[in-house]
């Protein structure tokens, strides 16, 4: 099972550029960014002033230009998450070097991630200035490949357990990005 790149280790400068990935960006990427979004902007978080860019793809094209699902909607409304919103798009090569972290939601996404990213260092001849890809649950505190199940086939208590998976695994990166802005800091004094 691949859970991503080990080495999260990224110098952050002008802020960190955030993907992230399911498989129809309909149901739990979508969630992801927009709790990802509300912990950044309404907790009034620390990082939001080093994270820049935030979005949400999948790696299928089933859904293009669809709105989240309304499972997903009515969770993030449950929880006062009401402003979000998004239109569903594939991954594009673009994206491995648009944004620093490429989060999947599970090993399928990761795997498909880093088969798309290493066509793409195929073509620069270079792995530089690649996104890193990484399973969004190793940031969870519990399992190392801890997956986000996909709900779109299953009943509405997928789509709550899947909102307090983003919750917590939303918190634990970002603890681990201000880890690095210490670190980064540290070095430069
Ligand atoms: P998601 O869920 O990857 O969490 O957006 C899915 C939504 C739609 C499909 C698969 C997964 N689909 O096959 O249509």
């Amino acid at each position: 099972m691949a859970t991503g790149d080990d080495n999260l280790d990224r110098t952050i400068t002008g802020g960190t550029r955030i993907l992230f990935v399911c498989l129809g960006n309909i149901c739990r990427s979508p969630m992801a960014e927009a709790v990802f979004q509300h912990k950044l902007l309404e907790e009034n978080h620390p990082s939001n002033f080093h994270v820049s860019r935030i979005d949400s793809a999948g790696t299928g094209a089933y859904h293009e230009k669809s709105p989240p699902d309304q499972r997903t909607m009515q969770v993030l409304r449950r929880h006062g998450i009401r402003s979000y919103m998004h239109s569903a798009r594939k991954v594009k090569s673009a994206d491995f070097t648009r944004f620093d972290y490429i989060v999947g939601m599970d090993s399928e996404n990761v795997e498909d991630l880093q088969e798309l990213r290493q066509k793409v260092a195929q073509r620069k001849k270079s792995e530089e200035g690649l996104a890193k890809i990484v399973l969004f649950g190793r940031f969870g505190g519990l399992s190392e490949q801890e997956e986000v199940v996909d709900p779109y086939y299953g009943d509405n208590n997928g789509f709550d357990v899947a909102f307090e998976q983003m919750k917590r695994f939303s918190a634990g990166f970002l603890e681990h990005l201000e880890g690095e802005l210490v670190k980064q800091e540290s070095q430069e004094k």
